[in-house]
């Protein structure tokens, strides 16, 4: 009997159940996979390639939900981007200060990157008038730590309660440069300013607390933006207007996704998975870092450096983990994988203390209380903190119903949590998956089989 079914439910509104049944205690990890394309880089290709000068090429984009989001929005508004049906996409740029005004409200879907990175290029548009909505979960978080520094620079922008949730209009405008000093570490603000700042005259400029992931700053000046960083203080300064050039992107695989391996590869026993491709930006490897400091046996294998960003394979086997306290300037680095990271926590030996993630109640879901609620339903204990959570770990998980709340990184998490759960886990609304890792669940079902 194969050590654990893995089968997937669709309901009459085309929702999914996924079940996971663990049938023998045999299950390990063997074997070599691939995760999709990085969903940050994904999104950043799209959108230069959308506004700059020529033709860009993007290799290995990720294929998900939320990029498709993006494609969609750019495509309203005249860029000219291939069939996202393969992850080799065109991009015919329409050249900087020439997104045409939109017909129809534009969707960002679930995608808080889309629509935040969009509006600082919305805002600079003069004399187009733009509108911008998302689904239920993108419609309740927060656009003000965006638009309040938008509107410094100049910017008109209307929504609900203060315009600080979408819909939003946007009246373009011809801005002018600010020095921002964010009061969180957030790439999608430092992005959405300097995107802002492509077409502002002079020296934009944001400061933020801690570093957040740089991929736009890395990106921006491989399309030809001057731009001048200043690691002591993370402060990164755009010089406008910029010219941008049509550019081959190449998109390594997303850290993000191979956490899930990574973490369901140390706690199954007798694992041995390697996750080939994976960008090892330094602003994304919070999660290697705090994985070893729990004791993870992962090793980095064929380090190279990708089209500007730094790719190795991970081999992961399993191991002992001890519980750690995790928080400060790594939380920017690995806000995305606190949901898994809850998930290795909960096998490790003592207690793991996760602090300074107040962000996680503002993402697709509020991620503390959710994956506090759904993993304490299977026999874990997690208590909530008003920033993160501490875990009581060696609990044994017994599989019951679980909800993703429509999270892709919950769905996929508990998801992990169930390989080391005894019985049967259903895990509801777990289609969320497909917002960043489309073909998650058929992966599962390989390296379990
Ligand atoms: C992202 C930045 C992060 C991250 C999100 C993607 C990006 O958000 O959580 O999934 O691509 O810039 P914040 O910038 O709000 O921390």
């Amino acid at each position: 009997m194969s050590p654990s079914v893995i089968t997937v439910e669709t309901k009459e509104n085309f929702s999914q159940n996924l079940v996971i049944n663990r049938t023998t205690s045999e299950l390990s990890l063997q074997g070599r996979i691939r995760v999709p394309g990085d969903k940050s880089i994904s999104h950043r290709a799209l959108m230069l390639g959308a506004i700059a000068q020529g033709h860009t090429q993007i290799q290995g984009l990720l294929l998900g939900e939320d990029p498709c989001s993006t494609a969609s929005c750019f495509q309203a508004m005249g860029a000219d981007i291939s069939p996202l049906n393969t992850e080799l996409v065109q991009v015919k740029g329409i050249g900087l200060g020439n997104l045409q005004e939109p017909v129809d409200v534009l969707n960002a879907g679930n995608s808080g990157t889309t629509i935040r990175l969009m509006l600082g290029l919305l805002a600079s548009h003069s004399g187009r008038f733009f509108t911008i909505t998302g689904d239920s979960s993108l419609r309740s978080r927060p656009m003000s730590r965006v638009v309040k520094p938008l509107q410094q620079m100049g910017a008109e922008i209307w929504g609900r309660q203060g315009s600080s949730l979408a819909p939003l209009a946007v009246q373009g405008q011809n801005l002018k440069p600010i020095h921002y000093h964010s009061p969180i570490a957030s790439a999608q603000v430092k992005s959405c300013i300097l995107l802002a700042g492509l077409m502002t005259e002079g020296k934009t400029t944001v400061t933020e607390p801690a570093l957040s992931r740089d991929h736009s700053e890395r990106m921006l000046r491989a399309f030809g933006a001057e731009l001048d960083i200043d690691p002591q203080t993370n402060s990164v300064t755009i010089n406008g207007p910029a010219q941008l050039t049509g550019q081959t992107v190449i998109v390594p695989g997303d850290i993000s996704s191979a956490a899930f391996w990574l973490v369901a590869g140390v706690i199954v026993p007798g694992s041995n998975l390697v996750i080939e491709n994976v960008g090892v930006n330094p602003t994304r490897t919070g999660i290697l870092e705090a994985l070893a400091m729990m004791g993870a046996d992962i090793e980095r294998e064929n380090e190279r450096e990708v089209a500007g960003e730094p790719v190795a394979d991970l081999r992961v086997r399993s191991s002992r983990l001890q519980g750690c306290t995790i928080a400060g300037e790594i939380i920017p680095r690995l806000i995305d994988e606190i949901p898994i990271l809850a998930v290795a926590a909960v096998f490790a030996e003592g207690t793991t203390v996760i602090k300074d993630a107040a962000e996680l109640r503002v993402k697709e879901s509020d991620r503390i209380a959710v994956m506090a609620q759904q993993l304490n339903k299977m026999g874990a204990q997690v208590t909530e903190l008003p920033d993160g959570m501490e875990i009581t770990g060696n609990t044994s998980l017994v599989g019951t119903d679980v909800d993703s709340y429509t999270d892709h990184r919950i769905a996929m998490s508990l998801a992990i949590a169930a390989l080391n759960a005894t019985g049967t886990t259903n895990i509801q609304r777990a289609e969320a998956a497909a917002v960043s890792y489309p073909n998650f669940i058929p992966t599962l079902q390989q390296i379990c089989s």
